[in-house]
């Protein structure tokens, strides 16, 4: 889509190139295949992660949603690890402490941060790394954002349902998921798509 903001980064990791000089990193295009397999991981896990919310908050408000998104949201997200995919919601204030961002999504996410507040957040963000075991990844990230629906459970305590503050306190001591304002930064969606070795 050509309206899409961008951010294609221009340097693979330095830390990549000074281990392999041999082979320079191209820069997948925009609308490379990868990319368009990464954002199709991402669309895919945003519709299940709604439509699972969506009908419980309608049958039984937010007290049956957190129950479901509790029992479900890893298992649902481990679901779409296939062909060597990964794929993780990442924040820097997580709720569930298997959603901490690795070092690089943690640098990642705060420049969404940085961005956001200056008002350019990317719809996405594209990058090459290369894995620990020498072979290259994209990286795709995709910014998650806070809307109206989603204050029930991410935005004031003092607002909170007594059903949703005892799932909290039960399943997430350490919850830092909350104090959310509509148009915060939430955290974003992390993709790693395999690219194909280099010669
Ligand atoms: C009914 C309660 C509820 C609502 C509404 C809700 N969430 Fe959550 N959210 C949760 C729970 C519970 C988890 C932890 C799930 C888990 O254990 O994996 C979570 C986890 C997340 C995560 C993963 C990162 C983390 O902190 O672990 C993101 C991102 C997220 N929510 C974004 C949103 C957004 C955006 C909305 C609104 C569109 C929203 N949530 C609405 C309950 C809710």
């Amino acid at each position: 889509m050509a309206s899409r903001a961008w951010w294609v980064g221009v340097a693979v990791l330095a830390a990549a190139c000074r281990q392999d000089q041999r082979a320079p990193v191209q820069m997948p295009a925009a609308d490379s295949a990868t990319v368009q397999v990464a954002r199709a991981v991402a669309d895919s896990l945003g519709e299940e992660l709604m439509g699972l919310l969506a009908p419980a908050i309608e049958r039984g408000g937010p007290a049956l949603a957190i129950q479901v998104c509790a029992d479900s949201a890893q298992v649902r997200t481990l679901r779409h690890w296939k062909n060597g995919i990964y794929i993780r919601r990442v924040s820097d204030r997580v709720r569930n402490v298997d959603d901490t961002p690795d070092a690089l999504e943690r640098r990642w996410l705060e420049q969404l941060a940085e961005a956001h507040q200056a008002g350019t957040l990317p719809e996405e963000f594209v990058e090459v790394i290369r894995a620990p075991d020498g072979t290259y990844e994209l990286q795709y990230l995709r910014p998650i954002l806070v809307d109206r629906r989603c204050l029930a459970c991410h935005g004031d305590p003092a607002t909170f349902i007594p059903e949703v503050r005892a799932v909290l306190a039960q399943r997430y001591p350490e919850d830092r998921a909350t104090g959310y304002a509509v148009g915060d930064l939430r955290g974003a969606v992390s993709v790693r798509v395999p690219l194909p070795p280099r010669p």
